[in-house]
């Protein structure tokens, strides 16, 4: 039998031979497209060169690309599990064309492909075009000997492709294969009918040929290119199936050992009837795995919601398995079985991928444990079958609950969940937090005013401070604050966590104080404010601040061997989670899973500082992406980068991809020190550090405390430590003797009480007012009465808080006679008040204060 392996190598093999070049899969993670969740087709990562933002490198390509749909506009998720064929996580073989061949080599090597290398029967291959395609239609007649009977013309939802709500886009022509009549599984479904694209599983798409040749803008219009492109994706998985003969992607190669080994943890065997746990549970652990790998991560917004989601959808179904333990994590290990030979990245992230997973699936159980409380809860509150949308938000928000757990439980009650609701909570909550955030920038639409036809901007800011350049265009707002572009630039914008440069940039004619620079394409975006005069189109200095661009390179840098001095003393598993390279400070995330304990914050600290004291040179290379990696040059996690890339090195102890600014020889950084790591998320802690002279002013403040505490404490430094000590020893021989004295004053309290008991036939009573100044102390009086005196009856009144408390107490073997309760309730009474307890001890209260006296007197009575 073939095996996936084989036709994954077999797909590229072949359009090698018909000139293209092998492109590794981008991550699934894309970090620099943020109209995308995941990547969900093979052409995302070309999406420059469709827009002819980017040159190619080369005409033609071939991949397989790993692909999530879950979430945006290609989302799959709900259907997994249900059928054969549909997954989160799925390869795509593609082949692409850059402006170089069209519609008729797309498909006449499809055609070969699949019939000749693969040899599926011509007989049961269809393909589509789109109705207004005449010419691929006859492109499938002319060059390929398909049935022509088996060329049909189909509408936009099936033959016109787009990656997202905007991007490249264009007809397509969809190859499917006819499983034959038995497949289907609508044939009880009235109306239905049989055929390519009629929403049955006999037929099954394999392939897509898209002729990319139009980009959707935001308003959705469409706008032609100027090249014509082919972009084709095709399922491995399926490709697997049919050519492995079966009749689910899951009974291939490349899902049975995932099947078996939850099989063989759950002891619940896998049928394709009944197995769509097992399904969901496979599907499921291979997008975990691939996404963790590539950067992602569980959390409550964005990619890392949906991840999240993902995996305790995965959860659920492990319950439905009886697996009540975290389990998903091992299953990483089959994954990596079956596909770590092509994707070394998950063996390199194996230890990393499984720690995360577990840990969610700890919390989740949590989650899932106290949630399921709440939930039942709203259900037994529920009035109609409707779950209200704020409660299914309380369930999101504060128990965890993604929405699709909410409505299967919700379901399996035969119950419904208010969506719209729901999603209304939702929105309040980002408007909540989108007045929270403060918003730099109020230039939302540029209206730019045109001083020159310059487009982009050329950044000299690595070698030059200062340059003569042009404001090409610019906008105000009311308040002076202005956005503008350079024909040159010295600011770096903000990117991988570095802020951007601040500066001037005037003329005769106007000043501008420059706050902030973000890039966007090709073009750098400067913000700041117009602080006089009128913009125009002389020529104008443009200056960066070197100060804080030297307080800023310093941080970096530091940054850079803060990561590798964390892998050395951690391990490799220390991965970056976020930066911020401030002039003023650092901050460094990165996943972890404990706190650190001050000997690893203090080796940490100290590694960096010997690289600081070793003044090595800080060297950067402009080198080819595959060189960098041969160097070891530490890749960001998931970051995508072009075919050049900027290594930044400090020689024999790290080399990381980077675009920053910085110091040029290690020395410059002059002092380095870690002043806190907490927790920033869940895995994830969080350093800040500062250096040079922050970091220096930051000891002297410590010291200065420390001085103050001396001086306080009237010590010399050095003798400090001793005299704490001593007055701690102080203060707990003074707190022993201070206890021992209220004891000893309480015992002599009770003997002056018992002295004047009145003493009757045969009990004694003890009735009289005692000074205290809280209802403890009464009771704690009354307490030691009734231990120390023998039958006896006392009540004693005390006044404090503008009241009277009384105490009551019975010596046992008294009690037969006396009720300390009831006598209290009736003593109470006469101060206006309530009160009871016990037979042998009770307390009662009354506000009366000026009854006192006669209460006393009628207590008397009461008691002779
Ligand atoms: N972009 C197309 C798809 O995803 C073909 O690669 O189907």
């Amino acid at each position: 039998m073939i095996t996936g392996k084989e036709i994954r190598q077999q797909f590229v093999d072949f359009f090698i031979s018909k000139g293209h070049t092998f492109v590794p899969s981008s991550p699934v993670i894309p970090t620099d497209d943020p109209t995308l969740l995941f990547t969900n087709a093979g052409m995302n990562q070309f999406k420059n060169i469709f827009l002819g933002l980017k040159e190619p490198s080369f005409p033609r390509a071939a991949n397989s690309q790993k692909c999530i749909r879950a979430g945006g506009k290609h989302n799959d998720l709900e259907e997994v599990g249900k059928d054969g064929y549909h997954h989160t996580f799925f390869e795509m073989l593609g082949n692409w064309s850059f402006g170089d061949y069209y519609k008729q080599e797309a498909i006449t090597w499809a055609w070969e492909l699949l019939t000749e290398i693969w040899k599926l029967p011509k007989d049961k291959l269809h393909a589509t075009v789109h109705h207004t395609d005449q010419e691929a239609f006859e492109l499938w007649q002319k060059n390929t000997d398909i049935n022509a009977n088996y060329i049909t013309y189909h509408g936009d939802k099936d033959n016109f492709w787009e990656m997202g709500e905007t991007g490249p886009c264009g007809p397509c022509s969809e190859i499917h294969f006819d499983r034959g009549e038995n497949y289907c599984d609508k044939s009880q479904t009235q109306g239905h009918e049989c055929k390519v694209n009629g929403d049955c599983a006999r037929y099954i798409e394999l392939w897509n040929l898209v002729f990319i040749q139009y980009n959707r803008d935001d308003r959705g219009t469409l706008h032609p290119l100027p090249n014509r492109y082919v972009d084709t994706g095709a399922g491995l998985e399926r490709i697997c199936q049919i050519l492995q003969n079966q009749t689910s992607n899951y009974h291939t190669d490349l899902f049975l050992p995932i099947l078996d080994h939850i099989s063989a943890l759950s002891s619940i065997p896998y049928s394709k009837e009944d197995g769509i746990s097992h399904r969901v549970i496979a599907d499921h652990i291979r997008c975990l795995s691939f996404a963790l790998a590539d950067g992602g991560f569980p959390s409550n917004e964005g990619r890392g919601y949906v991840l999240r989601r993902i995996l305790r959808r995965a959860a659920r179904h492990g319950r439905l398995l009886n697996l009540h333990e975290p389990f998903l994590y091992k299953l990483v290990d089959t994954v990596i079985e079956v596909m770590g030979h092509h994707y070394h990245e998950l063996i390199e992230k194996q230890h990393y991928v499984k720690s995360v997973i577990k840990a969610e699936e700890e919390r989740f159980n949590q989650t899932l444990d106290t949630g399921l409380d709440k939930f039942n809860a709203i259900v037994s509150e529920l009035k109609g079958d409707t779950i209200q949308g704020s409660d299914a938000f309380t369930l999101y928000d504060t128990y965890g609950f993604p929405l699709d757990l909410t409505t299967i439980l919700a379901e399996e009650r035969g119950l419904l969940v208010d969506l719209a609701g729901f999603e209304a909570e939702m929105e309040l909550q980002k408007a909540r937090a989108r007045e929270a955030g403060n918003f730099k920038h109020n230039f939302t639409q540029m209206e730019w005013i045109e001083l020159s036809d310059i487009q982009g901007t050329t950044f000299v800011g690595y070698t030059e401070p200062s340059v003569q350049t042009l404001v090409t265009r610019y906008t105000l707002d009311d308040n002076n604050g202005i956005a503008f572009q350079l024909e040159k630039t010295p600011f770096l914008a903000e990117a991988g966590g570095q802020v951007a440069d601040t500066g001037t940039v005037s003329n005769a004619g106007f000043h501008i104080e420059v706050t902030d620079v973000r890039k966007q394409n090709d073009s750098y975006i400067h913000y700041g404010k117009l602080v006089s005069g009128v913009v125009d189109a002389n020529p104008v200095t443009a200056s960066i601040n070197p100060e804080q661009r030297k307080r800023t390179a310093r941080n970096h840098t530091a940054t850079h061997l803060l990561h590798k001095s964390l892998r050395t003393v951690l391990g490799e598993h220390v991965q970056q989670k976020g930066s911020l390279v401030s002039p003023d400070y650092l901050r460094f995330d990165f996943a972890h899973f404990e706190a650190l304990s001050k000997e690893q914050i203090r080796q940490t600290e100290q590694l960096v500082n010997e690289q600081i004291l070793a003044n090595i040179a800080v060297r950067t290379d402009i080198m080819n992406i595959e060189d960098a990696r041969k160097t070891g040059a530490m890749a960001l996690f998931g970051e995508k980068y072009g075919e050049e890339v900027r290594v930044v090195s400090v020689e024999h102890f790290s080399r990381e991809l980077c675009g920053g600014t910085h110091v040029a020889a290690t020395g410059d950084i002059g002092f380095f020190k870690i002043t806190a790591e907490t927790s920033s998320a869940a895995g994830i802690r969080r350093i800040e550090a500062l250096t040079g002279d922050a970091a220096m002013r930051w000891v002297d403040e410590l010291q200065d405390n420390f001085s103050r505490v001396a001086e306080k404490l009237n010590t010399p430094q050095k003798k400090l430590f001793e005299r704490i000590d001593l007055l701690l020893k102080q203060q707990s021989d003074m707190a022993k003797e201070l206890e021992s004295l209220k004891q000893n004053a309480a015992l002599d309290a009770v003997k002056a009480l018992e002295e004047q008991a009145e003493v009757r036939d045969d009990y004694k009573l003890i009735i009289t007012k005692v000074n205290a100044t809280t209802t403890d102390e009464v009771r704690q009086l009354g307490d030691a009465l009734k231990e120390s005196a023998s039958s006896t009856v006392a009540v004693l009144f005390a006044t404090f808080d503008d009241k009277v408390t009384i105490n009551v107490t019975v010596s046992k073997d008294l009690t037969g006679r006396f009720h300390a309760g009831k006598l209290a309730g009736q003593i109470a009474a006469w101060v206006g008040g309530k009160g009871g307890g016990k037979p042998d001890s009770a307390m009662a209260g009354g506000k009366d204060i000026l009854a006192l006296d006669n209460a006393i007197a009628e207590t008397k009575k009461l008691l002779s």
